[in-house]
């Protein structure tokens, strides 16, 4: 009988946007990075990718391990998934080594079934809450005594950004030093709670999938770009640590303004890549120019906008200002921009932790 049974654990990783952005890999095959990047979590319950782990000894064998993604056969082969299994399994499996009473889930065929309730690869971070998720079910089904920062270390290997979705709040993702990657885990800078009338909004200018993916794009800047050289030199590190200044003292004009510069300094080293790599189209400059327009008005700054590797925008700013942000941006988008019509709104409270309800 025991061997028929089905272990399963479910969980839910949220989505996080960088304010200082992760480009570049030192080390592609351990998912190394050539820079540290900072982000804040986003609410899971509006941004979240759930994902149900299982395991049995009655899963035939020959058919392996297995993913279902949004509804979809997805393929499991890739280095970057079998990386994240075989760290899990060999953490269970020196459990398993230790108690011979466990049940050898090590050795059980996984299978995984994901949903996300935000569009797939159209620069959501849909990678970073995917593998955070896929590594966090898969860690509890195994009854893992890993610390959330372990936890980093190998959603890091599925995708690099996954590493910052194990916590809640203001996350620092340090690149390290170590070869072995040992030291690139992710570490919380402040809590949710710290900042809690952080919003964030986005702009759904396109939910198609992406032109060119984060990874080769990243590939492609380290290979060709002499701008990129520069930001990861000096620029990052200067943004890093007005960045983490500015969190903790809930100061918003600098967190903002770091924010905007950082995402155009990744833009430009993208457009300094050989053949350039354009994410930004027409609807998100304007975007940008609505910002602009929304500090202006406001004589202060209010609203900051950062972009992933896709056209879409986040816009970042505090409770009290929403009618200035949210109403304007209906009024300048909404008035103007022939492509705004496919636009989504959403607005987005940082997320406390992984466990928040
Ligand atoms: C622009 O984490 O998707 O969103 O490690 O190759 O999977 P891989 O890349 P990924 O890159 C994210 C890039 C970014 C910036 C960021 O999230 O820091």
């Amino acid at each position: 009988m025991a061997e028929r049974r089905v272990y399963r654990a479910t969980t839910t990783a949220p989505v996080n946007i960088a304010v200082v952005k992760y480009w570049g890999k030192r080390d592609p095959k351990l998912n190394l990075p050539t820079n540290s990047s900072l982000s804040v979590t986003l609410s899971q319950a509006d941004l979240r990718t759930l994902t149900t782990a299982s395991c049995s000894a009655s899963y035939p064998a020959e058919e392996g391990d297995s993913l279902v993604l949004n509804g979809e056969p997805s393929d499991v082969s890739g280095a970057r998934t079998q990386a994240c299994f075989r760290e899990l399994r060999a953490r269970r499996a020196a459990l398993e080594a230790a108690d011979p009473s466990l049940p050898k889930l090590s050795t059980m065929p996984l299978r995984l079934v994901s949903e996300n309730n935000f569009p797939t690869a159209a620069g959501l971070a849909s990678s970073a809450a995917g593998f955070a998720a896929l590594v966090r079910a898969i860690a509890d089904l195994y009854e893992l005594p890993a610390s959330p920062s372990e936890l980093s270390l190998i959603a890091r290997q599925g995708s690099g950004s996954a590493c910052r979705s194990l916590f809640g709040g203001y996350v620092a993702w340090r690149m390290g030093e170590a070869a072995d990657g040992s030291d690139s885990t992710a570490e919380q800078v402040a809590d949710a709670s710290h900042w809690p009338d952080m919003r964030a909004l986005i702009l759904v200018v396109s939910a198609a999938k992406k032109g060119v993916s984060s990874t080769s794009g990243m590939q492609q800047t380290v290979a060709t770009s002499g701008l990129f050289r520069e930001r990861i030199a000096r620029v990052v590190p200067q943004n890093m640590a007005a960045m983490e200044k500015a969190i903790r003292e809930r100061d918003f004009a600098s967190f903002a303004e770091v924010t905007m510069r950082d995402s155009n300094s990744f833009h430009a080293t993208c457009a300094d890549t050989y053949p350039p790599i354009f994410y930004m189209n027409d609807v998100s400059r304007a975007a940008i120019r609505a910002v602009e327009q929304i500090n202006a008005a406001a004589g202060r700054t209010v609203a900051a906008y950062t972009f992933d590797a896709g056209p879409n925008a986040v816009i970042y700013y505090l409770e009290k200002d929403t009618e200035a942000v949210v109403g304007t941006l209906y009024h300048v988008l909404g008035g103007d921009i022939s492509g705004w019509k496919d636009a989504v709104v959403k607005g987005l409270k940082p997320s406390l932790s992984l466990d928040e309800g």
